[in-house]
């Protein structure tokens, strides 16, 4: 017969440490209140998935005041605008003339482990490794958080609540019983193919770059380090994508008269479907669903990390006053943030539907494309309302 499990309790229990869990951690301790956050995968897994490097301006104002941003201030590139490039010619976008704002180029690997050290120091109970994360009784006041530890002991912790900061393959969404979440979803008939190379960027501001062969996009992670994507078929494995094909793909893409793009080894490949998915409401009961386990957005315009955090400042702030017996924040949480998700849900696909080629489309679709990229570059009102939605909107107060 098993062993019974170890019965403990908390405040909140979390599931997942990403960006999500990991920022909610922290805020609810800065209010005093208690976590068990539980991941399965390893620490060092964690700190190295390579994901985003864009943040908003509201998502450094978030974690600076959040006193998690010492490292961010002094290593996080800021940047005032984005280049646009089509048709043989690359044309800046400039955030700080046109909104005052900026964005600052942090990797999301750097993000997660400065809030893993943060966490770490100020005693938080943070479970990696875990196996058979599971939720339960999640209509009552006290639902359960299980998982096994690293060590083989089984934990049944009863929480006042329950966060699913799990992402999108994660357990807690499907917790919620069938025909209670509205689910909206579009899969894109192409992939991005990122790499990390060893070489400065060749670049001063990040490079979207429309193709009729396909998108691609240079940015960077450091002054020493690039990051570039490559619009690849959703079909396609790693393996057709040898370096040398690669760098001759973003050669072909990126020309411009009297620009080089430098190369250099390849560090970190891989290839990323793409989606637009809302899933609503994002709570059922006493469990809160945050980040990437209640929507997805496809890569282009950098929203999903952004999105993460700030549903977490959001689901702080009512978990602290739910707790202390006030729930209308938390009956708000989800329609306060799906306002956001769906502006950010909206810009992410309109950023995509333009800057891609999609197989199979007839060549209006293409002049369609190229009417609207003239269009954003040349008319400042279209030009501002990029601006004011890459640089986050509605901002932050
Ligand atoms: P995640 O980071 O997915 O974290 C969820 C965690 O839960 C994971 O650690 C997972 O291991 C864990 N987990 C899952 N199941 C379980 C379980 N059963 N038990 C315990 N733990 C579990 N966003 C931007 O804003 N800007 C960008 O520039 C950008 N670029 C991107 C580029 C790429 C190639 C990709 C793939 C994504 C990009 N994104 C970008 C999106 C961004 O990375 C995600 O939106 C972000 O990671 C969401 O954070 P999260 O904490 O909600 O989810
Ligand atoms: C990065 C990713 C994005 O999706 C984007 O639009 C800009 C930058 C990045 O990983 O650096």
């Amino acid at each position: 017969m098993p062993a019974a499990p170890l019965r403990t309790r908390t405040q909140v229990g979390i599931v997942g440490a990403g960006p999500a869990g990991l920022l909610l951690s922290h805020l609810l301790a800065l209010r005093g209140i208690d976590s068990v956050l539980v991941e399965d995968r390893s620490r060092a897994y964690c700190e190295a998935r390579q994901r985003a490097g864009v943040l908003e301006n509201g998502s450094v104002t978030l974690l600076r005041e959040a006193g998690v941003a010492g490292r961010l201030d002094r290593e996080g590139l800021e940047h005032g605008g984005i280049y646009l490039q089509f048709a043989g010619g690359r044309h800046h976008i400039d955030f700080r003339d046109l909104t005052g704002r900026t964005v600052t180029v942090y990797a999301q690997t750097e993000v997660v482990k400065d809030l893993i050290d943060a966490r770490l120091a100020a005693g938080g109970h943070l479970e990696f490794d875990v196996t058979g994360t599971d939720v339960d009784d999640l209509e009552t006041t006290h639902p359960v958080l299980r998982y096994t530890s690293a060590d083989g002991t089984r934990h049944e912790i009863t929480c006042d609540a329950i966060a699913g900061c799990d992402g999108f393959h994660g357990i807690c969404r499907p917790a919620v019983p069938a025909g209670l979440l509205t689910v909206w979803e579009r899969e894109y008939p192409y992939a991005w193919l990122g790499i990390l190379a060893d070489v400065p960027p060749s670049t001063d501001e990040l490079i979207y770059a429309y193709h009729p062969d396909g998108f691609a996009l240079h940015s960077l992670r450091s002054p020493l380090v690039s990051r570039l994507y490559l619009q690849v078929s959703p079909d396609d494995e790693i393996s057709a994508w040898p370096d040398d094909r690669i760098w001759a793909e973003l050669q072909r893409r990126f020309a411009v008269p009297g620009w080089e793009l430098k190369e250099g080894p390849i560090l970190d490949k891989g290839i990323t479907p793409m989606r637009s998915f809302v899933s609503a409401p994002m709570r059922h009961g006493r469990l809160f669903l945050a980040g990437d386990a209640a929507h997805i957005v496809p890569p282009t315009g950098a929203k999903g990390l952004n999105l993460a955090l700030g549903d977490v400042a959001v689901l702080a702030g009512a978990l602290g006053e739910l707790l202390r017996g006030d729930p209308r924040l938390a009956d708000s949480y989800s329609d306060a943030c799906l306002d956001r998700v769906w502006r950010r849900t909206h810009f992410s696909w309109w950023m995509t539907t333009m800057l891609h080629a999609t197989p199979g489309a007839d060549p209006m679709d293409a002049e369609l494309q190229l009417a609207q990229l003239r269009y954003v570059t040349t008319s400042r009102a279209a030009a501002a309302s990029l601006a004011e939605n890459y640089t986050g909107y509605p901002q932050r107060s």
